[in-house]
């Protein structure tokens, strides 16, 4: 099986501690089976996210040390924002101290209440955001998007054209606020949107007058499959391929935890001189000063030399690669798994995996416990609880249709022998598949899009 090797060598080391299965049960016990509530320390690979998890280069390490902390008009944030008009070729630049942050202000700009943002799979936080604001948040995503074992297709985040043109034709374009593409499709598994998808659905937009931004946290990787699926664009640098990507937009967020190679960060980035200012007196009022917005210079240094980071051709070879191996891993072991594997993870079908437990009963959140039993490994689930709602009149549960357990894999963190360990504690759990149970919720939180990071489980 191919194994891209690391374009880097280790100098840092991070301990990590194995535990026993008796101890992870108790520590499962006491987390009331949910992953977000279990000590990283009990943790051996920890897979429950991609952001803020990566490894930095010993350059941006270096830059560190020329934060200008400065209040106004520090030099970190000059070069924060020539390294981000290079990767983005937009003019204006808000830092955030989060993706979020930049959620907050995009959504205060740009949904409005009793209209329709139309997205290919909203995050949850535009989504809490946009319903805050009273708008309503649409996922148009493929059909094939939203179905764990559809045939793989190279471009699953595409947004559905015919129904987006449906929605404007039936709700009126008025009632569109903005349409949202998220780079790539973290709900669907991380899978990318090509550049034809987001030249259309901005050209249709725009018939419309409707805005249009594109939540970018992970636009490196969507421009390195562009680059490998699309043709036309084998032979572009990638900062080609990004710039281009948002020439369709008029505004972009970013959570710099993923693609930005940093801790912490955000970017509000945008074309237009009216929502940069809008922008600003946000920032201002929630975030911090414009040019600081919420970030250390320091971090902002990091966040400079991290986003080219990000575009080399031969870390993103790596990156992506890693993400395909593991995936490899576990279709070699009979695991089934959204196909093709996408930027960031790779995410297994839980209807697939445990066909006896029923969505009601939790299958992927039984995956992630179970995982973590066999091998201390954490992943997360994208499925009932995380994506399920409740149906505002009757109160009855609706379930998404998506039901995945989702393996990140941090950013040059961990190394082919971590990912063999994880394949191997998964077979191990699909040769006795029969035996796991589903579960029930006995604790959720009052906002039930928020559930998952407190909900509480007992095993049936
Ligand atoms: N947009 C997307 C597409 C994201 O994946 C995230 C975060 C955000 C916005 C919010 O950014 O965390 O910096 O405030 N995703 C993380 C995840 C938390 O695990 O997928 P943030």
């Amino acid at each position: 099986m191919e194994y891209i090797p690391e374009p880097f060598r280790i100098k840092m080391v991070e301990p990590i501690h194995k535990t026993t299965k008796e101890y992870r049960q108790q520590c499962l016990k006491e987390a009331q089976y949910n992953a977000f509530r279990l000590k990283a320390r009990d943790v051996y690979i920890d897979c429950i996210t991609d952001s803020g998890t990566s490894a930095m280069s010993q350059n941006q390490w270096a830059a560190m040390f020329m934060g200008d902390e400065s209040y106004a008009g520090a030099e970190s944030f000059y070069r924060l924002e020539a390294s981000v008009q290079d990767v983005f070729g937009m003019p204006y630049v808000q830092p955030t101290h989060q993706g979020r942050a930049a959620d907050y202000i995009m959504a205060q700009i740009y949904a409005k209440k009793g209209k329709y943002a139309i997205g290919n799979m909203h995050f949850d936080t535009f989504r809490g955001n946009a319903e805050v604001m009273g708008a309503y948040p649409v996922d148009l995503c493929i059909d094939e998007g939203f179905d764990a074992a559809s045939d793989p297709l190279p471009f699953k985040g595409n947004i559905d054209l015919n129904k987006m043109q449906a929605l404007i034709d039936e709700k009126g374009a008025d009632n569109v606020c903005v349409v949202i593409i998220t780079v790539t499709c973290n709900n669907n598994g991380g899978q990318p949107v090509s550049m034809q998808n987001i030249r259309e659905v901005s050209a249709l937009a725009k018939k419309y007058n409707i805005p249009v931004v594109i939540d970018s946290a992970r636009l490196a990787e969507n421009a390195w499959f562009i680059k490998q699926r699309e043709p036309g664009y084998e032979n572009k640098e990638i900062k080609e391929i990004t710039r281009e990507m948002f020439s369709y937009c008029e505004t972009a967020t970013m959570s710099s935890k993923k693609d930005g190679l940093v801790n912490i960060g955000g970017l509000f980035v945008t074309r237009s001189e009216d929502v940069y200012h809008q922008a600003n007196q946000m920032a201002i009022v929630h975030e911090g000063f414009i040019t600081y917005g919420g970030m250390s210079g320091r971090d902002m240094e990091a966040l400079a030399v991290g986003l080219q980071e990000a575009c080399e051709d031969s870390y993103l070879e790596y990156r992506t690669g890693q993400v395909k191996f593991l995936g490899d891993l576990l279709m070699e072991r009979g695991i089934p798994i959204i196909q093709p594997t996408g930027g960031h993870g790779v995410y297994v079908d839980g209807r697939r995996f445990f066909p006896h437990i029923p969505q009601h009963e939790f299958p992927s959140q039984r995956l992630v416990c179970a995982l973590y039993e066999e091998s201390g490994v954490r992943a997360v689930e994208i499925g009932a609880c995380a994506f399920g709602s409740k149906d505002p009149v009757t109160g009855e549960d609706i379930f998404p249709e998506l039901e995945t357990m989702r393996i990140c894999v941090n950013r040059r963190v961990y190394t082919s022998d971590h990912l063999r360990v994880i394949a191997d504690a998964l077979a191990r759990i699909y040769e006795r598949r029969d035996q796991y149970k589903g579960m029930k919720i006995v604790y959720e939180g009052p906002i039930v899009s928020l559930r998952h990071f407190t909900a509480g489980f007992e095993l049936l």
